[in-house]
């Protein structure tokens, strides 16, 4: 028998966006799912977990959704200032873990706010294969579908070699300095960051990417919540 000891980790969800692509009346984190709002599924995931030190969800100053909320009062949920972009939500978030005791060398899982369908299995999958990485990594999914590279007119230029061609999902987990360094740089310099991993290979790291499930999804169009509405419908 083998024993497995998953590291300690602390989580962080940014969920201070508008959800522009949802053209809902409310930003997507708040719309209802099976009863509760999709950032109390998200949140859901993390919360019992028994390695977890604790949660950062990075919110707007102005949010009035938060509030209303049950685990708005659970004391293993603490509320840090959300950011102009994503980038921003999550180092402020990493400022907050600091301030609450989590060291440099310490785990973070960056988990997106609209992406409430998270396995425990693919969570612990996560920690099991990164505990002694030396940069961290992410779930992420193969692509499925024949891949074109289109030209400017809208017509394919190549089909490309989908083998090598993945999506990258959440959580993305890194040691806290590592990636507060990653960001903070990145930032400064004014690069495009539309995930963690992406400040990692802007250092000049490799993030591993960990076989995840597909069926993780982010929310960002309304089919989306249809589809994830139908699959919680019939039994995960
Ligand atoms: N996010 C954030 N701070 C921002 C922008 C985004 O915390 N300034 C969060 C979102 O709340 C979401 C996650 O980052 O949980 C992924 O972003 P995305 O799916 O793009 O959400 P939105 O930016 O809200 O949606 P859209 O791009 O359609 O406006
Ligand atoms: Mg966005």
């Amino acid at each position: 028998m083998t024993t497995c000891t998953l590291p300690h980790f602390w989580a962080l969800i940014p969920a201070a966006g508008v959800g522009s692509r949802m053209r809902a009346d409310r930003p997507k984190q708040y719309l209802e799912l099976a009863g509760q709002t999709i950032l109390e599924h998200t949140l859901a995931c993390f919360l019992d977990h028994p390695q977890l030190q604790g949660v950062v969800v990075s919110l707007a100053p102005d949010d009035p959704y938060w509030p209303t909320l049950v685990c708005a009062h659970d004391s293993r949920v603490v509320r840090a200032e959300g950011g102009r972009e994503r980038a921003d939500s999550v180092l402020n978030g990493l400022q907050r873990l600091g301030e609450l005791g989590a060291q440099d060398g310490d785990w973070v899982l960056v988990h997106d706010a609209a992406r409430p369908n998270l396995a425990r299995s693919d969570l612990d999958l996560l920690l099991a294969e990164l505990a002694d990485d030396p940069v961290g990594g992410l779930l992420a999914v193969p692509a499925r579908d024949t891949l074109k590279r289109t030209g400017p007119d809208g017509r394919v230029l190549e089909t490309v070699d989908r083998a090598l061609i993945w999506q990258a999902y959440t959580p993305q987990m890194f040691r806290l300095g590592l990636l507060r360094r990653a960001l903070a740089q990145a930032l400064a310099a004014e690069v495009a960051i539309t995930d963690e991993a992406s400040a990692i290979e802007w250092l000049g790291q490799a993030p591993r990417l960990i076989e995840g499930r597909a069926d993780n999804l982010k929310v960002t169009r309304p089919e989306d919540l249809q589809g994830l509405a139908r699959l919680w419908h019939t039994g995960r």
